[in-house]
């Protein structure tokens, strides 16, 4: 009976059943992203031009190295051609600035991708100007950035062109929405703000500098937690029914139940009891870099 005490109501059970969040599946989305760029790939390829993309790795960075191996398995899958080129850390940025000069030059080659980092000799910046705008498929050179911020159409960052996906995958619409991004770095904050700014939602930006987090937090109907440390953002920070975007890619530390596994910037099982919808980690964001990486070279070797 409604009101009794110690007796669920199967209204009460409803409503108990609605406390947590529907998941948001980056796999699953990926994999139909993935699917497209291969269908896409399939009839370049009939016509003669098979879409390729380079990525260049410098060092012995293990991380890099793992996900270098990943989007050159991903391009296999989606019959993307691949050429992974590998140079010892000790490369000099004059020859590293030789063989990009040398992949835009090369008409099998659509898009290039230099993984960061690189070693501390070599200038970053230097290097991703050197990619031909035409070849940026990682969006991160100021042509790239400079047309996000312009709202013109152009290469755009895959992390948060990823996120754009996840959040539209809801069919909740952005247009009015209040979305708060926490991180401003130029991958992903900076690029994730223009991106929600572009799709008409009202735009907060939040960072180490930022005096009262959770003040914003509870104002958002989107987060976009993106910082690199976990436990950033708890269900008690969050407006009930938002929809939560976790890119943090951390470990849980020695003395957790969980040590060693994966967790985002958000504390998934509080703010599962409060958002909408959020992504998990891993399996949310994570995939999605890669698959936006494969549209991006699509998208580049069906201009050219
Ligand atoms: N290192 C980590 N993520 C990325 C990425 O998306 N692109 C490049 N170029 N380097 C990375």
């Amino acid at each position: 009976m409604p009101g009794q005490p110690g007796i669920f109501t199967s209204k009460t059970r409803f409503e108990l059943a609605k406390m947590t969040a529907q998941r948001i599946d980056g796999t699953a989305v990926a994999k139909s992203i993935r699917a497209q760029v291969a269908q896409r790939a399939a009839a370049l390829t009939a016509k003669g031009n098979q879409p390729g993309l380079a990525v260049v790795l410098v060092g012995d960075d293990s991380a890099s190295a793992v996900y270098v191996r990943n989007k050159i398995k991903a391009c296999e899958e989606a019959g993307v051609c691949s050429v992974l080129e590998k140079y010892e850390a000790s490369l000099s940025e004059a020859d590293l600035l030789a063989r990009v000069a040398a992949l835009n030059a090369d008409a099998r080659i659509h898009g290039i991708l230099v993984q960061m980092p690189l070693p501390k000799h070599i200038d970053a910046h230097k290097v991703i100007e050197a990619i031909s705008p035409k070849k940026d498929v990682d969006g991160f050179s100021l042509m790239s950035a400079g047309e996000l911020a312009s709202g013109l159409d152009g290469f755009k960052a895959c992390t948060p062109w990823g996120c754009m996906k996840l959040i539209e995958s809801t069919g909740v619409p952005i247009k009015g929405k209040h979305a708060v991004v926490i991180g401003r770095s130029n991958t992903v904050g900076k690029p994730m703000a223009l991106m929600l700014l572009q799709a008409n939602a009202t735009v907060t930006v939040c960072h180490s500098a930022t005096t009262d987090l959770a003040a914003h937090v509870r104002q958002a109907d989107i987060v976009v937690a993106a910082v690199g440390r976990r436990n950033t953002v708890t269900g008690e920070m969050l407006k009930p029914g938002a929809i939560v975007i976790d890119v943090g890619m951390n470990r849980h530390p020695e003395g957790h139940p969980n040590a060693g596994k994966l967790c985002g910037d958000v504390d998934f099982e509080s703010a599962n009891a409060v958002a909408g919808y959020i992504t998990p980690v891993p399996g949310g964001v994570g995939p999605m870099t890669i698959a936006m990486l494969l549209s991006n070279t699509l998208d580049s070797a069906e201009c050219g």
